[in-house]
């Protein structure tokens, strides 16, 4: 557990390698910006997995993620496809971006993908990953983005979506859980608090 992480697991000050940090991020542009800021910590071999209903902001993450990374191609939300290959237009590693929502199998239904093939050089960000896509690796970050509950969170009066609250910007709250040795000793509550804290940029 690093210095600054706040254990708010279900047995508070274990020490099995799980860093956790949870944060309000405000709107989409600093969704975007916290994307950036987490890309600086990343590196080849990571694995994410973004959890978090339809429109709760998980390709809004990873377009920060891709343009922290400085890859190829603006991150889109896929819409024929399940995966994307962005590649570094540096030396830095490549983004693959999977949206693993229409997939209720776990790795086997995305074996034409290769993940294990491409982990060691890229970072790979999985939407709806949980629960599929763990045997990648010993170590991953869940991210999880939640709108809070309250008028105009998209939520309708009957338990449904209402989609037309979904456009403006509203407050997602972020939760960081590392897993593994990978995470082990990484701040992210400083990557939280800098998504909150810092005031609007000038230009
Ligand atoms: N704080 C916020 N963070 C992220 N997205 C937000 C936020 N507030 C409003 N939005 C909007 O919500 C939508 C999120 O869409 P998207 O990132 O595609 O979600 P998902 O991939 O989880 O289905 C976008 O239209 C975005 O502009
Ligand atoms: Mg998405």
């Amino acid at each position: 557990m690093s210095a600054g992480t706040t254990p708010t697991g279900e047995h508070p000050g274990r020490t099995d390698g799980r860093a956790q940090a949870t944060g309000t991020v405000p709107d989409a542009d600093r969704t975007v910006r916290l994307g950036r800021e987490l890309a600086a910590l990343l590196r080849a071999g990571d694995l994410l997995l973004l959890s978090g209903e339809l429109g709760a902001g998980k390709t809004t993450l990873t377009r920060g993620i891709g343009e922290g990374l400085g890859v190829r191609s603006a991150v889109a939300s896929p819409t024929f496809v399940i995966s994307r290959v962005h590649p570094s237009l540096g030396d830095g590693p490549a983004l693959v971006h999977v949206d693993a929502y229409r997939l209720a199998g776990g790795l086997e239904e995305m074996e034409d993908l290769d993940l294990d093939l491409a982990l060691p050089e890229s970072v790979i960000v999985v939407e709806w990953g949980e629960g599929k896509v763990e045997a990648l690796s010993d170590s991953r970050l869940l991210v999880r983005l939640e709108r809070p509950t309250g008028a105009g969170d998209g939520t309708a009066g009957d338990g449904g979506t209402d989609w037309s609250a979904l456009d403006g910007d509203a407050p997602r709250v972020v939760t960081l859980t590392g897993v593994g040795p990978r995470w082990a000793g990484v701040d992210l509550a400083a990557l939280l608090a800098g998504a909150e804290g810092a005031p609007p940029r000038a230009d």
